[in-house]
């Protein structure tokens, strides 16, 4: 599975950030699953030690030139990231369709695996909240070559899940993954089998195990479990074992 740690602003200080590194470097060691860790952009070499690897935050859309304050996906990379996460829903609201496309283009040129982030706001009983997946996921996908496709990840995390009390319930999840394959399938259908599939949203040691058994998902996207020392150890212990 991939287990990629978001650490979002929750570090505030270098002596924390490497911290927190060593330990996972320390659980990469331990566990047949890939970990990855997102650091704050300025810090994100300190995870760039395998076998923990170092994911990006956001990423500029844009290419090189007069853009104050932007972070080219070419610099991610030579500052040694290797996933670079996009659309996050702590962002999305500042950017469009467009914008993320242009991300997801930009950092598979320079050969970073994109973790997209698609999630519905609110879950809705007639189900609508699935046409705003569907949007979210083809206009990221549309025109993409099998070979970019597959090499991609997609983080399911619904809004309403993340930083809140409960994550979604595995058997919500197994369906929804179901879902988001198939709409991966109308658009590129030779990618929907390869493409992986991860969940965020309230994911803890208690809940892991159960939505990696039942969920149907290749990994996870955690946020405030990612910087808690002995819960994430906790996790990792029961990702192991869960077969890959
Ligand atoms: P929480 O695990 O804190 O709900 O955050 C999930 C998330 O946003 C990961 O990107």
């Amino acid at each position: 599975m991939l287990i990629v740690g978001n650490t979002k602003a929750y570090l505030s200080s270098l002596k924390d950030a490497e911290l927190l590194a060593k330990n996972w470097r320390a659980l990469a060691k331990k566990t047949k699953h890939t970990l990855v860790l997102a650091l704050p952009t300025p810090l994100l070499s300190l995870a760039d030690n395998p076998p923990l690897r170092a994911a990006a935050q956001d990423v500029s859309p844009l290419t090189s030139g007069a853009h104050t304050g932007e972070v080219l996906a070419q610099v991610l990379r030579e500052d040694g990231a290797t996933y670079v996460i996009i659309g996050h829903s702590e962002r999305r609201d500042k950017e469009t369709h467009e914008d993320i496309r242009e991300k997801i283009t930009r950092v598979l040129e320079e050969r970073l695996t994109p973790v997209l982030c698609v999630g519905e706001k609110e879950r809705d009983e007639e189900g609508e909240y699935t046409a705003h997946l569907r949007e979210q996921i083809i206009s990221a996908l549309k025109g993409r070559t099998i070979k970019e496709t597959a090499s991609m990840v997609i983080a399911y995390e619904p809004v309403w899940a993340v930083g809140g009390p409960h994550a979604l319930t595995p058997a919500l999840l197994h369906e929804t993954v179901i879902f988001i394959r198939k709409v991966v399938q109308d658009i590129v259908p030779e990618a929907a089998r390869k493409i992986k599939i991860l969940y965020g949203g309230s994911v803890d040691e208690e809940n892991v195990h159960a939505l990696a058994t039942e969920g149907e998902v290749q990994g996870f996207l955690l946020g405030r479990v990612s910087v808690r020392g002995d819960d994430m150890k906790m996790l990792v212990t029961k990702l192991n074992e869960v077969p890959r």
